[in-house]
Order: C-alpha cells, then structure tokens, then sequence
C-alpha cells in the first residue's frame, strides 16, 4: 500500500481507503468486521463516514464504534457534521451550538474519546464561517477533533475559510471533499487549481460513480432497490457512451474500468486517498490492486482526449 500526506498535514494516509455509507445501510457489524479485517491486511487505514449516514441517521458510526473496538490507533477515521440529525431547529447546520453537540454524539456513537479527522458536509449558508472556525478550533483545543476538513465547499468558500482561520491562528481546513471522477470533474476548474496552490488535499467522493465506473452495469441493467439511490443518477446514455469509449483503453491494458477510476483519481497529487464505497471485503481487495497502477503522462492525455471528446 502507498501512503500520502493528508493534505497539508503530517498524517499519512492509504491511497485507497473506505467509504462507510452503505455501513449501517446493507452492511451489518459482522460484515463492517470483515472489510476492517482486509483494510488492516491490505494496509488500509483511511475510513470514511458521517453522522447522517446509515439506515437512520448515526447507523454507521454505531456500527464502525462497535467493529473498531481497540483499534482505533491503526485507523485515521473521518466524520462529518452540518446534515439533519433531528427534528429540532438546531439539529443540523455548521453552527457552534450543532458542531457541539454533533461532535459529543459521533464520538458517544463511535465510542471513542477523539475524531481524527471532522468535516463540515456542507457550507452553511445561514451560519458566519468564522463561528464555524471558532469552533473547530476550539474542538481541535480539547483534543476532541485532530484534523478538520471541508466538503462540498467551493474554492471561494475554502479559501475564505482558511483564511480567516490563518489570520487568526485557527486550524485550517487539511482536505476538502468533493464528488469528483471520471464521470465528473467541475473540480479542475477552480477547486483543483486552488488546492494546488494552497495546498489543500482532495478526497474524491462517488470515486466509482456509485458502481457505474467497475463496468458492472449495462444499458437497460434492473437495479435493485439496494443500489438504485446511488448509481442510478449515473446511468445515462451520454455516460454509456464514455465507458465504451474507456473500455477499449482499459482492455488494451488487461486492466479493469475500476482500475482505471482509481489510477486516474490517483493521479492528481493533490488526490490523498481514493474513498470507494463497498459492500464485500473482496471489493476492497479488488480497489486495493487498483493503486499499483501508475498511469504514465501518455495515458494520462489519453483518457482525458476521450472525456473532452465527449464533453467537460
Ligand atoms: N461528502 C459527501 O457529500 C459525500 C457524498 C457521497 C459519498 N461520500 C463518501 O464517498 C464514499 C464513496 O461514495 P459511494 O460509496 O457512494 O460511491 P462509489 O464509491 O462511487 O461506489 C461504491 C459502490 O460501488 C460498488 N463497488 C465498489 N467497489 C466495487 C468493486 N471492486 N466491484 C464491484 N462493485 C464495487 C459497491 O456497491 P454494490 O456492491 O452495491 O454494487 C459500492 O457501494 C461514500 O462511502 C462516502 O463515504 C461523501
């Protein structure tokens, strides 16, 4: 396994991590047991979660608190707060009131006394990003919370974001979030170039556009109820026609179209680790080989010729 820095920090993180939303959805302890099991096999140590996710909000920290029983040092886990957690006007959102006390919950769910690393989901509208600041870095203080990431936020937002938390000697946003793959990439636009800049780690999320990109689904496929929510969004014809054109590249290749997501994510330096969302420990095996792939400068132009042949 290879590690990078997570964004600008000291940490190291795998390449290939995990995401944790079908955790608490369609994956239970016993199995939650078994893919931590491969990641510590494969040398895995990135675990990517959140307060909402789950059958019901906070599923799948409960299930992660229970399966990372004694292991928390082999794992930098991240969670996130900022989504509906209740029914109360005060139960969701980046305010100091909700980071508080979503912080006390996740930490009592995932039964542990730190976060490694703790996201705002989103950008609040409503709340002044200096009291967000205030009080991830007051979180940071106690010990609670190591590092802090951003998601879903813009470059604008990012960059007043950490700025005020530089002018002020805070801690600073290490990553952001955001959904970005082959399928999508809005993110070279502003985003990519200011993490290069400042930076600012990336962690892509829908890495695999929610199954489409393993090259499992075809036109017309049923999608079980399971699966729809997630790779239905993806499955249309303008995205067909990408794969069929990626198909060839990768089969030349003797290498897979998850492969490809996955090298190809990984080629961006700023990219610190690939959070593919599974449901079996063999699809982390299968990601985990993904990283051995180093796409050269060639195939690089390549790929992209082929996504800006199709559209941007
Ligand atoms: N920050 C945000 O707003 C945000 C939003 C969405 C997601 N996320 C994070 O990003 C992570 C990744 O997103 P995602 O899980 O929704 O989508 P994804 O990684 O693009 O796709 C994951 C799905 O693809 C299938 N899969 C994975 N590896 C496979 C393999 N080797 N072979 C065949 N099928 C495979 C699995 O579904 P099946 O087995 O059911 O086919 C899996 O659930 C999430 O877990 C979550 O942690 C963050």
């Amino acid at each position: 396994m290879q590690y990078r820095s997570l964004g600008n920090s000291g940490v190291k993180v795998s390449v290939i991590g995990i995401g944790c939303n079908r955790i608490g959805r369609t994956v239970d302890v016993v199995g939650t047991k078994e893919l931590v099991k491969r990641a510590l096999d494969l040398g895995i140590n990135f675990l990517d979660t959140a307060d909402v996710y789950g059958s019901t909000p906070g599923a799948s920290e409960s299930v992660l608190g229970e399966a990372l029983a004694g292991l928390w040092d082999r794992f930098v886990l991240g969670t996130k707060v900022r989504n509906k957690m209740g029914d109360g006007v005060n139960d969701l959102g980046a305010s100091r009131y909700h980071i508080m006390n979503g912080v006390e919950n996740s930490l009592r769910r995932l039964k542990t006394d730190h976060i490694d690393l703790y996201y705002i989901h989103s950008w609040d509208e409503t709340t002044p990003i200096q009291e967000t600041m205030r009080a991830l870095q007051d979180l940071v203080i106690s010990g609670k919370v190591r590092y802090i990431g951003a998601s879903n936020f813009t470059a604008w937002q990012l960059a007043r974001a950490n700025g005020i938390a530089e002018m002020r000697g805070w801690s600073q946003f290490v990553v952001t979030q955001e959904e970005y793959h082959l399928l999508k990439r809005d993110l070279e636009r502003e985003l990519i170039p200011y993490a290069r800049y400042a930076n600012l780690g990336i962690v892509p999320y829908f890495p695999l556009a929610g199954g489409l990109l393993t090259g499992k689904y075809d036109r017309g496929d049923a999608i079980s109820p399971t699966r729809a929510n997630y790779v239905t969004p993806f499955l249309t014809e303008e995205n067909f026609q990408i794969l069929d054109h990626l198909r060839a590249f990768v089969a030349q290749r003797e290498r897979t179209m998850s492969d490809l997501a996955i090298a190809w994510l990984l080629s961006e330096p700023q990219v610190c680790s690939v959070i593919s969302g599974v449901t079996n420990a063999d699809q982390v095996s299968v990601n985990a080989k993904a990283s051995d792939w180093t796409l050269t400068q060639e195939e690089i132009d390549q790929v992209r010729e082929t996504l800006e042949g199709q559209r941007f």
